[in-house]
């Protein structure tokens, strides 16, 4: 089968599409052909080796933590699919990637919803998955204000849908030009840098409950002061949070915290509901891989940026 992989770490241009040995289920997983899978910042840094001391690879490596498609074989244990039936998920986050392939095996999944459209679930999993753990923990709910730092990309988007739907109130940091976008999601828009304090306490008299760093920009003592106390931010961004007493979430690696598997059913449901969507920032065939990675590697991506097969 087709895969995009990378042989050695470097640039975009290391990435290559290659024939590589078609991957089957193990207990309790089943095998898609994918129709579309997602590209998160978490695919650069790998390629790059930002992540080779944390989480050693074998190369090749095949790339991608998430994907939708249409089941084609099932594993020991699995009874709620069946082959024909279309699903989102994600891989074994252990194994780091396989997604980005003609047949991805993956270890959590849904049916997909009618109303995503393959691109869209094809690269929803890993920011609902990541966007419900981190909700879970600061336990979001009815009532409070939560402040989004770095809203408009492939998970603030997410986040800020979810958020919204467990009846908080959002505030969500972006770009000038991302603000009438942030404001289509459910969120209130503001800048991010300097000045954000007094920007967010003008739009959160009361203050704000919980916090989420998507950034990872250095702004954590700034959210920290507006959450009042560490425990109430969390980020899944900033690699220097235990400095500030900040819970860093991981999905994989040392310390990863538990999947919040029951992510994937919600958000079917919300956008069955018309509550939730994928906002796609651009798509691309993985033989224009190295486009789509130079494109998340701008930092600036509006949504989700999506392989289709
Ligand atoms: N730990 C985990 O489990 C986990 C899971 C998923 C993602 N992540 C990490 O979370 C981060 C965000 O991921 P993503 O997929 O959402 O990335 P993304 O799709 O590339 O989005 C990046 C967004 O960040 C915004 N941004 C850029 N500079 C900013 C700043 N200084 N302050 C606030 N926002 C800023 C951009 O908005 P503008 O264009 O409006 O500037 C853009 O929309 C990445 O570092 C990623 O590796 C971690």
């Amino acid at each position: 089968m087709k895969a995009l992989q990378f042989s050695a770490y470097g640039p975009a241009d290391v990435l290559e599409v290659a024939d590589v040995p078609e991957p089957h289920p193990g207990p309790g997983q089943i095998r898609v052909a994918v129709r579309a899978s997602g590209i998160t910042p978490a695919d650069w840094y790998t390629r790059s080796g930002r992540f080779r001391d944390m989480i050693p690879l074998r190369l090749p490596h095949v790339l991608g933590v998430d994907a939708a498609g249409v089941v084609d074989e099932v594993g020991a244990g699995v009874f709620d699919v069946r082959p024909g039936d279309a699903v989102f998920g994600l891989v074994d986050l252990a194994k780091h990637g396989g997604a980005t392939a003609e047949y991805a095996v993956l270890a959590h999944w849904a049916p997909k919803p009618d109303a995503l459209s393959w691109e869209q679930a094809g690269g929803a999993a890993g920011n609902v998955e990541t966007a419900t753990r981190v909700l879970d923990r600061l336990k979001v709910g009815p009532g409070m204000t939560l402040l989004i730092e770095g809203a408009a990309g492939g998970a603030g988007t997410v986040a800020i849908q979810l958020a919204v739907a467990r009846g908080a109130t959002v505030i969500g940091t972006a770009g000038a030009r991302n603000h009438e976008f942030v404001t289509g999601l459910g969120a209130t828009p503001t800048t991010y840098g300097p000045g954000l304090a007094e920007r967010v306490t003008a739009l959160a008299p009361g203050g704000v409950d919980a916090v989420l760093d998507f950034a990872g920009s250095g702004s954590l003592p700034d959210l920290v002061n507006l959450a009042g106390s560490p425990d109430r931010v969390v980020t899944i961004a900033d690699m220097g949070a235990e400095k500030y007493g900040v819970h860093l979430s991981r999905s994989a690696g040392p310390g990863a915290d538990p999947t919040a598997t029951h992510g994937l059913a919600e958000a079917a449901a919300l956008a069955e509901q018309g509550r939730f969507t994928v906002p796609l920032a651009a798509t691309f065939t993985i033989e224009e891989g190295r486009a789509a990675h130079e494109l998340s590697e701008t930092g600036h991506a509006r949504g989700k940026i999506v392989f289709t097969f």
